[in-house]
């Protein structure tokens, strides 16, 4: 099978980056209207088929929050202030503190790539959104459909909790980079309701509970603590959520539905990876005197790379995908080619607030 945006791809150095050019970009953000395939299914049975599915919507339920009521948006967030740390975490001070940035500078940036990153996930909780939506139509037990239209209230709320704090303390929102949209698209439009809920619920939640735990661990701003904490552990619930349902679904695959299903999350983590945050580096980079190709180049160059490079993934996604059997020799290798896997063979394990949603 081809490579995700095979002609995107090129080598910098040793490592295959993908690298959209600005106006397959702007027309990919113009693709507004995505045909998508939707399996709607009737049940008859309105009792509790699964009941581990029912006690999650019943935690759902209790977990509802309301974005306008429950957050104290009268709290600062001060542009000019720190409040992620100042190394190791967001790329672009980083880069400019070796680079001999003086603080100010480096704190600006820092506010920027916040805004960016912010933003990224913005247009991810959309997707969630409307692949959630879809899942209402496509799953088969009436459990599956009351905890996917949960989840669909979280995710408006997301939406709007993020849109908010753009809007009210950020002052940007910044366009969806071209990787991302492409990688949503095919997700949104995955043909089956379990390659959807592998898409969504186990690749990009796992993916969103290890970035959101990074900036809540990092963060010394009250309003963000309080927002992404209230957000993580929604989204612990979704994650949770897809390993309830992929734990069924692989029981019942056949070697060769295991083999695509394990060949499908390598290529979106592969290519999500592959950017390298390019899409952030052509926005940003430029403000700041940095060269979006020599700031990649030195970083994969780095030789803490792999471990700095992997600590998202073998945060939630990598040991998830592990225990479903869906990484194996044959793929492990190919994680670790590309910098995803690092040291401890499947990562250190679940993370708190998705155990406690299991
Ligand atoms: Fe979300
Ligand atoms: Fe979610």
């Amino acid at each position: 099978m081809e490579k995700i945006l095979a002609e995107y791809r090129r080598n910098l150095g040793d490592f295959e980056v993908v690298d959209i050019d600005e106006n397959r970009i702007a027309s990919l953000r113009r693709e507004l209207d995505v045909d998508v395939p939707i399996d709607l299914h009737w049940t008859w049975n309105y009792g509790s088929e699964v009941e581990e599915l029912r006690s999650l919507y019943e935690r759902g339920k209790r977990g509802q929050w309301n974005a306008e009521t429950d957050i104290d948006w009268s709290t600062p967030l001060p542009r000019d202030q720190w409040f992620l740390p100042k190394e190791g975490l967001e790329l672009l001070p980083t880069i400019l503190k070796a680079g001999g940035a003086d603080d100010a500078t480096c704190c600006a940036a820092a506010f920027d790539e916040f805004g960016y990153t912010m933003s990224q996930l913005l247009h991810g909780e959309q997707a969630a959104l409307q692949l959630c939506g879809q899942l209402t139509n496509a799953c088969p037990t009436m459990d599956a459909k009351f905890y996917a239209a949960s989840q669909v209230a979280d995710e408006a709320r997301h939406v709007e909790v993020i849109a908010k704090l753009i809007e009210r303390k950020v002052g940007t929102v910044y366009p969806i980079g071209g990787v991302l949209k492409v990688l949503l698209d095919k997700l949104l439009a995955a043909p089956t309701w379990k390659t959807k809920t592998l898409g969504m619920q186990t690749l990009f939640e796992g993916m969103a509970v290890g970035i959101f735990d990074m900036l809540q661990k990092g963060s010394t701003n009250p309003l963000v603590s309080d927002i992404i904490r209230r957000v993580k552990q929604d989204e612990a619930r979704h994650a949770a959520f897809g390993i309830l349902t992929m734990r069924r679904t692989v029981k019942e695959a056949t070697p060769e539905e295991m083999r695509e299903m394990e060949d499908f999350a390598f290529d979106i983590l592969e290519t999500l990876n592959a950017n390298q945050q390019l899409d952030m580096l052509r926005e940003l980079g430029p403000k700041y005197g940095l060269d979006p190709e020599t700031v990649a180049q030195m970083v994969l160059q780095s030789p803490e790379w792999p471990k700095f490079n992997s600590d998202i993934f073998m945060h939630t996604v990598i040991p998830n995908l592990a225990r479903l059997g869906l990484i194996t020799e044959r793929t492990e290798a190919k994680y670790r080619a590309r910098g995803i896997m690092y040291g401890d063979r499947f990562g250190t394990g679940t993370d708190a607030d998705v155990q406690a949603s299991l």
